[in-house]
């Protein structure tokens, strides 16, 4: 029998309490920053001048004592210059292109609002590990607005300078395509494309009520763009789209398989699907290098994998990962699968097929 090794290594636990103190000023941080972008107070600072809290908070239109509260985190958090001397406070120019809004899909503010949304369902999650199941979407009211948000500043930079190209399709769309997006969410790729393409028809898919109106909303005026409020498991269009497209949308389906094998039924022969997909791997020992592997493994449990497993799904995970996606599209009947990518949107893998 193998003996236990019982010798306490004191470095070693110092260093964890390092570790862990970290984590745990991590986590408050992550809300703090979610506030300044939601109360616009990085913007305000952004490329401005040394200011103190009742500056600052009077130039933002926000009470003084929450701004100096708030602040101070950002000081201590190393976020935000502080002088003591002149008690002002200045947003580094090397910080602010992760900060602010003009960073577009490099504010990393954005995606860290998860951290409060998934905060609001930790009752609920609890409760799923104890019983199993899931916590379906109406336990995120706003997880329909962060995520057009986040993809959405993604598409402004990606989609026509860089999805387009990827595609090879500039031409088609010039002259007049009918194309589909699964899981479309609130229909921003939709919307952008629709207006760069005029003479090409776009189908938005989503079982969002909440998804589908916000769509329409955002594509109001734009007559080539339509919305369908439907269970992409129950896809049952064919031969009727050159292009298809789903952004982060098959890792979280209850049916993965039912949705890949619609969307394949709906392409026209020769047709070209683009599944964009979080970058991962299958297989955890290689995700562990990964910077932003603990943040997807707790978006995963929190959300995408929780939403599946709410309707009786399989649960992938967000970490379902290229091994296995590539399992998925091949069984579904896509041919020449190719993994590439985009430059601007390093956390995405995508996969580029044909029906043959
Ligand atoms: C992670 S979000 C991505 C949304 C959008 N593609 C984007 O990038 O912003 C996944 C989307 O899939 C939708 N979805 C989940 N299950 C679905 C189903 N069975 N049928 C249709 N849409 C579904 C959700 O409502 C959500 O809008």
């Amino acid at each position: 029998m193998a003996e236990i090794d019982v010798t306490y290594d004191k470095d070693k636990a110092r260093a964890f309490t390092q570790t862990m103190l970290g984590i745990m000023n991590g986590g408050a941080l992550s809300l703090m920053m979610s506030i300044g972008h939601k109360t616009g107070l990085f913007d305000a600072m952004d490329g401005a001048e040394p200011a103190s809290s009742t500056d600052i908070a009077e130039q933002s239109g926000l009470s003084e004592r929450y701004v100096r509260e708030w602040l101070s985190a950002m000081a201590c958090g190393g976020v935000i210059n502080y002088n003591s001397t002149t008690d002002q406070f200045q947003l580094p120019a090397e910080h602010a292109g992760l900060l602010t809004r003009r960073s577009g899909p490099l504010n990393l503010t954005v995606p860290m609002q998860q951290i409060g949304l998934l905060a609001e369902v930790e009752a609920d999650i609890v409760e799923a590990f104890q019983s199993g199941g899931g916590v379906p979407y109406d336990k995120f009211p706003r997880f329909q607005a962060l995520m057009s948000e986040t993809s959405g500043n993604r598409f402004d930079r990606t989609l026509i300078d860089q999805i387009v190209p990827l595609l090879g399709i500039n031409d088609q769309l010039t002259s007049g395509i009918d194309m589909a997006d699964v899981g479309c969410g609130s229909g921003k790729a939709l919307g952008i494309l629709g207006s760069a393409y005029p003479n090409s028809r776009f189908v938005g898919f989503d079982v969002s009520e909440g998804g589908i109106a916000a769509a329409r909303e955002n594509s109001a005026g734009l007559d080539n763009v339509t919305f369908e409020l439907c269970d992409a498991a129950q896809l049952d269009a064919s031969d009727r789209f050159h292009v298809v497209t789903t952004f982060d949308a098959i890792h979280d389906q209850a049916h993965p398989m039912a949705v890949l094998e619609g969307v394949n039924r709906m392409l026209r022969s020769g047709g070209t699907y683009l599944c964009v997909e979080p970058k991962a791997s299958s297989l955890l020992e290689e995700n562990m290098q990964d910077p932003m592997a603990p943040f997807m493994y707790t978006v995963s449990t929190m959300h995408c994998m929780t939403v599946s497993l709410a309707y009786g799904g399989e649960g992938l995970g967000t970490a379902w990962g290229h091994q296995t996606a590539t399992e998925y599209l091949t069984a579904a009947g896509f041919a020449d699968i190719e993994i590439t990518g985009v430059r601007d949107d390093r956390s995405n893998n995508y996969f580029l097929s044909k029906k043959p």
